[in-house]
């Protein structure tokens, strides 16, 4: 079989949700599993966390409705809310929560007689500009949907620009305008993603929506002590297949970027962009070589890349390649390093991982 799998760390999960609620004591904690749980598999997450978890976010119903056909039953919100009013009746069925963003939203709600009422949470622009209502037009519709009966648990929802920031101005703008709202409307809060919930106590509200963190990469544009507790929960690990010694001046890969500055070991690892790992590394991005930190020399290929072992005597064919997570030695390569030198974020390279790397699930549950 080829070597390249995901493992994911369900334990490590769990540590990670467990920070987060550490963190903000007084919240509760939605765990973001959207997009597949940052494709770590949103099922195996999700049955990982249930136990200790007071509800699910996802992005939409597709994503809703294939937690609850995998058996999840606690409370699930769709962040985007609902696509089409025709979904209102999925929403009824499964008891899912949701985000209105829209007054269209705001009519398909008002024009729908559910089973039960609804769990809403109204999402205000409070300068991220993306989604929501302006803060000039939310209290309207806060109150028309505070006396609709198909509503219940009416919350305000908000979503940071640049909470990872050290500049807390553009933060600060943003709790001013939620501050100054809530107090209008006695209104209960859930703002706070990853970086505000380690780093912004101001932003913890009755709600929080961790996300990345909980996947264990770091949110903050400066680490913390806290950030340093977080434990990567996908290792993407490979093998070293293919091993040649190149003379000073020899070229490895496509457009032949890299060339030997001396007499180098080259090794061939399976994995490439065709199983999501970024092409755009460059010379140099690290992986880990039998728990050993070695650089990356030349174009990533599709199902392979290469990698520099002259410094590493035992490499040899079968040695093991960590792309980011923890060695089986124990050290540790972070995604969010790797996402530097790929000039992205971790997030991409997370939910870029493509089925072909099939995930491995250890520890709770499993
Ligand atoms: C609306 C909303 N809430 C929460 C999150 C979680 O953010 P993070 O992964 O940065 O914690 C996201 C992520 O994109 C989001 O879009």
């Amino acid at each position: 079989m080829r070597p390249l799998v995901a493992h994911i760390d369900l334990d490590a999960l769990r540590h990670n949700y467990q920070l987060a609620c550490r963190c903000a004591p007084q919240s509760r904690s939605v765990a973001v599993i959207k997009a597949d749980a940052y494709g770590h598999g949103a099922l195996a997450c999700a049955n990982a966390l249930e136990a200790e978890v007071p509800a699910f976010a996802v992005a939409c119903i597709e994503e809703a409705l294939s937690l609850r056909e995998g058996g999840i039953k606690a409370p699930i919100i769709l962040l985007e809310g609902i696509f089409t009013a025709d979904e209102l009746a999925l929403v009824d069925h499964h008891g899912l929560w949701i985000s209105v963003h829209s007054h269209w939203q705001v009519e398909a709600l008002l024009a729908y007689a559910p089973q039960r009422p609804i769990p809403v949470w109204l999402k205000v622009d409070s300068g991220m500009h993306r989604l929501g209502f302006s803060p000039q037009e939310a209290p309207a519709v806060w109150q028309r949907l505070h006396s609709a009966p198909q509503v219940t648990a009416l919350h305000l929802m908000s979503h940071f620009a640049n909470a990872d920031a050290q500049d807390a101005s553009y933060f600060e703008h943003q709790m001013g305008v939620l501050q100054a709202l809530s107090a209008t409307l006695k209104a209960p809060l859930c703002l706070a993603n990853s970086p505000a919930t380690l780093a912004r106590p101001a932003a913890h509200g009755d709600w929080n929506r961790p996300g990345i963190m909980l996947y264990g990469s770091d949110p903050l544009e400066v680490a913390s002590e806290l950030t340093r507790q977080l434990r990567p929960v996908m290792t993407l690990r490979s093998e070293i297949i293919a091993l040649r010694e190149l003379a000073v001046g020899e070229p490895v890969g496509y457009s032949g970027r890299w060339k030997a500055p001396r007499p180098s070991k080259i090794a061939v690892v399976a994995a490439g962009y065709g199983d999501g790992y970024d092409r755009h590394a460059v010379d140099g991005t690290p992986v880990l070589v039998n728990g050993q930190r070695c650089p990356i020399a030349g174009k990533v290929s599709m199902d392979m890349l290469t990698v520099d072992v002259t410094e590493v005597p035992d490499a040899a064919i079968g040695s093991e390649v960590v792309l980011w997570g923890r060695a089986t030695q124990g050290s540790v390569l972070s995604v969010d390093e790797v996402a530097r030198h790929c000039d992205t974020i971790s997030y991409t390279l997370l939910t870029g991982v493509l089925p072909r790397a099939p995930r491995q699930y250890h520890g709770a549950n499993v």
